[in-house]
């Protein structure tokens, strides 16, 4: 089973849909009214926490779990190893490498989305919210900035501030797009967390060309699991945990 909710756990399942001896069901959260189409049978919505999710492990006679979800998703993450522990199966964990700092960049590391507004300061600023619809409600610790809060679905409610603007958009984003967006709303900061990969990159490097300081929230520490951090990668660890002649079932 793939826990997913990222480009990557999709990826992963199709390569693993293509081999015969593999089936799998990939996990969603249930945050997104419209998940993107996938490519192996989905079910939908928490387990109740990692006891249940061990139950559905063994009740459904897995072999492998992968946790292939965002880097921020720290609970599922958390949950993962102990449940996979718990079933008495393997796991392993498809991790983006964080993004470098490179020349140019005008990033602040902070802890938390709340540190990250704090750190505007007292000065009213043009703010790009960059973190998704979950947290944004943290910028109404500081009205004094105008927003541009970009999300997959609304955010619900809406923000109680004066100054906020919502864009709705899923990624992947381009670096024009990114520096006409930033342009348009004369954005002076940005809020955004190091989630890696490629698809949501283009803000960073925007931030880069244009001059624009990044709030940039860091990762809680990774856990012990074996990690990889491309598809290619997973599918050798697999490969490894389950030689061909062996493979029934993820
Ligand atoms: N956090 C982000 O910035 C971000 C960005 C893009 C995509 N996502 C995706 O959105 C989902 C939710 O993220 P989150 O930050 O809310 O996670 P989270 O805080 O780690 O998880 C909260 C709870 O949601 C359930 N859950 C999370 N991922 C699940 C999955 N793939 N399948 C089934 N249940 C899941 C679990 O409920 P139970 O304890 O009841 O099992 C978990 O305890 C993740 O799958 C993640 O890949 C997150």
């Amino acid at each position: 089973m793939i826990l997913g909710g990222t480009s990557e756990a999709r990826l992963l399942a199709e390569a693993l849909a293509a081999r015969d001896e593999c089936d799998v069901l990939l996990s969603l959260a249930g945050r997104t009214e419209k998940p993107a189409t996938q490519p192996v049978p989905v079910r939908i919505g928490g387990f109740g926490g990692a006891a249940a999710l061990a139950d559905f492990l063994k009740a459904g006679g897995y072999d492998l779990l992968i946790d292939a979800t965002h880097p921020f998703a720290e609970r599922i993450s958390a949950n993962a190893p102990f449940a996979a522990e718990t079933a008495g199966i393997a796991t392993i964990a498809l991790r983006r490498p964080e993004w470098q700092r490179l020349p140019g960049d005008r990033w602040r590391e902070v802890q938390s989305i709340a540190e990250a507004i704090e750190a505007l300061g007292p000065s009213p600023r043009h703010v790009f919210l960059a973190t998704g619809r979950q947290g944004a409600h943290h910028a109404e610790a500081a009205p004094q900035h105008h927003y541009l809060v970009r999300s997959v679905d609304p955010v619900e409610p809406p923000l109680v501030l004066d100054n906020v603007d919502y864009v709705l958009d899923r990624g992947p984003f381009t670096l024009d797009g990114e520096c006409d967006l930033l342009r348009q709303h004369d954005i002076d900061a940005i809020v955004a967390k190091n989630s890696g990969g490629a698809a949501t990159y283009a803000k960073i490097e925007a931030a880069r060309l244009l001059g624009i300081e990044v709030m940039m929230v860091t990762r809680a520490p990774a856990s012990t699991v074996k990690a990889v951090d491309t598809v290619e990668a997973a599918l050798a660890a697999i490969d490894h945990l389950f030689p061909p002649a062996m493979k029934r079932g993820v």
